[in-house]
């Protein structure tokens, strides 16, 4: 067996792995065991999953995730408790089965208000309370600002405007308790005016004394962007409010954005680009282990190239077809020379 990842990084930050359930076994389940130390839910903890229905919980497949953490000695974090996507409709939908965001009346758009922020209280409540002895870190929300800057627009957002991010964190601290690590989550945090948009945010909750733990910086990033000095300063930058860093989502795309020309198959990617991969990820690294101080865990958004989420990117830009290789495992699960790069300490 090539050398543990976890092993070879344990003194510095945990090594983590997004999964769905059927990963826990076979080839993909070995790697897990053998090379990282921290796993997370690709989709089955998510509110869409959790909560199809008001009132009606489905834990059954985050329970099998949880079980296999716990007898597997590894970190789990929590993927996630808010979210503007992979939320079922009901949340905001009102009584009377009108659409909450078109309501124009303010006194029902207050009711409306209250409502929502009492489901939000009720589903992370549950959870939470539910999941606290299991879980090492918990998104609390994902994706709150917009690329552009701002407040993303979303659902939660415009009924409730900036309360639903304030009373998401301070039930996850109610029901979770002081030893529960908070964390808000987010792509892009190396780019302006995300970036400082994010940053500000998160400074102007903290003074209010919103319970905010931890940054989550996601890092689906591609070849040469962002740059390693973007990257950097922007772990610095929020480290420098007092929040512990996770890297949550880490894959290296191949492509930019819109992947075009994607390759159409696995086979059709040349030699060159995974050289090229494998110096990033060298880099990566480096930079990580620099900063160990700052970062605690480092998650991949996938175990191997023959499954990861950037794939359906590649087809939708690419009238169908296309394939994308992210990972340090290839899509037969053998170890890649990103694997040698990332491991190597010169
Ligand atoms: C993705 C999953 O990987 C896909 O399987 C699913 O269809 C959509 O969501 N940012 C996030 C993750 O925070 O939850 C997303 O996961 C990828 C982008």
């Amino acid at each position: 067996d090539a050398e543990s990842m976890q092993d070879r990084f344990e003194a510095s930050f945990d090594i983590g792995a997004a999964v769905e359930l059927y990963q826990l076994e076979g080839e993909h389940g070995e790697i897990l065991k053998h090379h990282y130390g921290s796993v997370v839910a690709e989709n089955v903890m998510k509110p869409l999953y959790i909560q199809p229905e008001e009132g009606e919980f489905y834990w059954d497949e985050a329970d099998q995730l949880v079980a296999f953490a716990n007898e597997h000695d590894l970190e789990l974090r929590y993927h996630t408790l808010i979210w503007h996507s992979q939320v079922p409709e009901w949340f905001f939908i009102d009584e009377e089965g009108n659409e909450m965001v078109d309501e124009e009346d303010p006194d029902q758009q207050e009711a409306n208000k209250e409502l929502l922020l009492e489901r939000l209280e009720t589903h992370v409540g549950t959870v939470v309370e539910r999941y606290k002895d299991d879980i090492d870190a918990w998104d609390v929300v994902n994706e709150v600002i917009d690329d552009e800057g701002g407040l993303r627009e979303s659902e939660w957002y415009q009924i409730t405007g900036d309360e639903y991010i304030k009373r998401a964190f301070h039930t996850a601290r109610e029901y979770g308790g002081e030893d529960a690590k908070l964390f808000i989550n987010d792509y892009n945090t190396e780019i302006n005016p995300k970036r400082d948009d994010l940053y500000a945010l998160v400074e102007e909750l903290l003074d209010e004394g919103v319970p905010i733990d931890g940054i989550g910086h996601q890092s689906h990033i591609q070849l040469d962007w962002p740059t390693l000095e973007e990257i950097e300063e922007s772990i610095r930058l929020f480290d420098g409010l007092g929040l512990e860093t996770h890297i949550t989502e880490l894959d290296v795309s191949l492509y930019g954005y819109p992947p075009t020309p994607a390759f159409d198959t696995y086979a059709d990617i040349p030699d060159e680009a995974f050289e090229v991969q494998a110096e990033r990820y060298h880099q990566l690294f480096t930079l990580y282990e620099s900063l160990d101080e700052m970062i605690t865990n480092v998650t991949f958004w996938g175990i191997a190239d023959d499954h990861t989420w950037l794939d359906d990117r590649a087809e939708e830009f690419n009238d169908g077809i296309g394939k994308d290789a992210p990972f340090v495992f290839d899509v037969d699960k053998n170890v890649k020379p990103a694997y040698w790069a990332m491991m190597s300490d010169e």
